[in-house]
């Protein structure tokens, strides 16, 4: 640590002390080297943004003076009532019909997981999260300073009762359940519809809220799709305001994460409450944004949709076959339906992270070491890949150069 950051430590409260530099962001710098094969960002391939719909949005939107001017101003925190509407329609084509006032739109899912931290969480209460889990949902509710326990999908491992003495043996109560039910960051894996039936019967045990982060849904490339586990519950309980899970959903991954459009779906009482927490944090979305967002919504989600699936199919495949060819002997790996993420399980010995300088160095290929994504730190024979931003050929390349650092490693 530098003197001057020494100097800091001390006066920082409890919260902001726990929070860490992602590893992410910082292997994200590495991609600005020209030469780096990078499987490391999770983030979509900018050559899917339809950029020449978003500059006609943008130009039609301010063309007009009295449009400009409102969509130039602050706005109602709820977010735009017309892209609201459009969301509720895209809920109840998945099983949860809802109205616009059960969706509060966000600066991206991430706003609606820090909010929900703030909203659910005393220091010290638990949140059950999977392991691994996504490392910015950790990052988003460690400002609360929360304890972790593991969610675990088979039903025999751990009673209600066993989580709710965990929790209050760490000084807290259980909050709430988080996961990312398709195509996960990081594993690319899906959770079964028993798992899903799982969380929401353990849910209901530990009379716990459920979030449902799901901003890959739409980007399937095989495989029959699982309802929503927010559709699941909705379908028992009676409707989306008697429903325990909040959903959470994002433009993100589909169009583009620029213009920073996200939501959360859920009953009423909890939009209102977070609008509120929306209010103290920045007031409103973008209102221009969410405009541009709406019409491109409106106009071209599934083509975007399907354009992204095409595209990502292929370079998921090249990153499949590759890694069969290539990884070392006793290596496994995922196989994603969809999304953007293989997660692969080295034999035993391989340290992911003390390996990745010499990866980067000798094959010029970037990974995120999979322990980041465990609340414990565990999994240190782990990585994710992402294979959203080389072209098949490079994916092919990559893999290649990856597997003979791996296979000539030192373990
Ligand atoms: C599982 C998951 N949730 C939420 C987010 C945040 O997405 P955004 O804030 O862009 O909607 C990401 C981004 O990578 C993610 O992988």
């Amino acid at each position: 640590m530098s003197s001057d950051q020494a100097m800091w430590e001390p006066k920082y409260a409890t919260r902001a002390a726990r929070m860490q530099a992602s590893e992410i962001r910082e292997l994200l710098k590495l991609l600005d080297e020209p030469d780096i094969i990078s499987f490391a960002g999770g983030i979509p391939d900018p050559a899917l943004f339809p950029v020449d719909l978003i500059r006609t949005a943008y130009s039609d939107a301010l063309g007009k003076n009295v449009g400009a001017h409102k969509l130039l101003q602050y706005s109602i925190s709820e977010g735009d009532p017309a892209l609201r509407r459009w969301i509720a329609g895209y809920m109840a084509a998945r099983g949860v019909p809802c109205e616009a006032d059960n969706i509060l739109i966000t600066n991206g899912s991430q706003q609606g997981l820090e909010f929900l931290g703030r909203m659910l969480l005393n220091p010290n209460d638990t949140a059950l999260v999977m392991a691994p889990t996504y490392l910015g949902a950790l990052q988003a509710f460690a400002a609360s300073e929360p304890v972790y326990d593991e969610l675990s999908l088979d039903p025999t491992n751990r009673t209600a009762a066993s989580y709710a003495d965990a929790a209050r043996a760490g000084g807290g109560d259980v909050k709430f359940a988080y996961v990312v039910p398709d195509f996960s960051n990081p594993t690319g894996e899906t959770v079964s519809l028993a798992g899903r039936r799982h969380i929401l019967s353990l849910a209901a045990d530990l009379d716990i809220p459920v979030i449902e982060d799901n901003p890959y849904t739409t980007l399937r490339y095989e495989g029959e799709a699982q309802p929503f586990v927010q559709a699941l519950d909705v379908a028992v309980c009676g409707g989306i305001d008697q429903s325990r899970v909040i959903h959470l959903g994002s433009f993100s991954k589909v169009f583009t994460p620029g213009l920073r459009v996200g939501w959360v779906c859920a009953a009423k009482p909890i939009i209102r409450r977070l609008t509120l927490v929306k209010q103290a944090s920045d007031l409103n979305a973008s209102a221009l944004n969410q405009a541009v967002m709406c019409r491109l919504a409106e106009q071209e989600f599934d083509a975007q949709v399907a354009r992204a699936c095409k595209s990502y199919r292929v370079k998921r495949d090249a990153m499949l076959e590759a890694l069969a060819e290539h990884m070392p002997k006793g290596s496994i790996w995922s196989t994603p339906e969809g999304g953007l993420f293989v997660w692969v399980t080295l034999p035993d010995g391989f340290d992911t992270a003390a390996l990745l300088p010499k990866v980067v160095a000798d094959a010029r290929v970037a990974y995120v070491p999979g322990h980041a994504f465990f609340a414990d730190g565990s999994g240190c024979n782990t990585m994710r890949l992402s294979f959203s931003l080389p072209t098949p050929d490079v994916i092919r390349d990559g893999i290649e150069r990856l597997g003979a650092v791996l296979k000539s490693a030192d373990i």
